[in-house]
């Protein structure tokens, strides 16, 4: 079965159509890569997968079912921007979010079910390389330790679908190039679905096993909000050397 399926999906905002006639469907584990002109509607699409937005028409399934009102915890996104609390130190950033799934009147967790969840965070911390980072604050952090955190929030709810929106646009090269290697380690090793938006060409192959290229179709000089954009390109980069990955 297909992890998600978009039939025909159209989205507007008020008189400007920013997608249409779109169709995509992924398989559970697949990476997929997204590129396309700034302003094309990337963001907004991530946003529909995630479940915050809905399609303006057409059909959007998550397992085959209507997505679900609300978005959930088998949905993570990590945007460009950190989304760290300041206040905690990186082992309870980790920690919070599993205490709001499990205990969403307190927020907090005791006894077993707390020993379980600092346990489960661990793992993740080892898994994006912070173990040594555990007890430190955000402010301590440098950028590309800041959005290995930001990661492992996402991961510890275990989700079948992670959402990157350019998550490594703000980082320097050499950094970005680390967290090109974590990312894919810890995709072989957990094996969740990728949707990932990029401006950089060259990662949006390395990284994807399928790149996506959208773009609008036809273009009104004098309207430039009369067409949406769609998928124009669905490019298998599965085959590369060095890759290490099975789907
Ligand atoms: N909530 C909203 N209300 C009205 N218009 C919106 C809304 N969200 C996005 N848009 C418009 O939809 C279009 C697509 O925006 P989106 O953020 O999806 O583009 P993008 O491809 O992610 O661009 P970038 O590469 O610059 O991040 C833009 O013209 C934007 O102004
Ligand atoms: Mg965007």
């Amino acid at each position: 079965m297909n992890l998600v399926k978009a039939k025909n999906i159209w989205k507007t905002y008020g008189d400007s159509i920013i997608l249409e006639n779109l169709n995509f469907s992924m398989k559970e584990g697949e990476f997929c890569t997204l590129v396309g002109p700034s302003g094309c509607g990337k963001t907004t699409f991530l946003r529909m997968l995630l479940g915050v937005e809905e399609p303006s028409k057409g059909e959007l399934l998550f397992e085959g079912e209507d997505y679900p009102k609300e978005p959930s915890d088998e949905r993570g996104i990590v945007f460009q921007r950190y989304s760290t609390l300041n206040h905690l130190n990186v082992i309870d950033n980790v920690i919070i979010g599993l205490e709001f799934e499990k205990s969403k009147f307190f927020g907090k967790l005791f006894g077993e079910q707390k020993k379980k969840a600092v346990e489960t965070a661990d793992e993740i911390l080892k898994a994006v390389g912070l173990q040594d980072a555990r007890n430190k604050f955000p402010h301590e952090l440098s950028g590309g330790m800041k959005q290995r955190l930001s990661i492992a929030q996402s991961l510890v709810k275990k989700p079948k679908l992670l959402l990157l929106d350019e998550p490594f646009g703000a980082l320097d090269p050499g950094i970005s190039l680390d967290m090109h290697e974590l990312l894919l380690d810890i995709h072989s090793k957990l094996n969740f679905a990728v949707v990932m938006v990029t401006h950089d060409i060259s990662e949006a192959f390395k990284l994807g096993t399928r790149v996506l290229v959208f773009d609008k179709v036809k273009v009104d000089e004098k309207y430039p909000n009369r067409y949406g954009s769609t998928i124009v390109n669905d490019i298998d980069s599965s085959n590369k050397r060095g890759r290490n990955i099975s789907l």
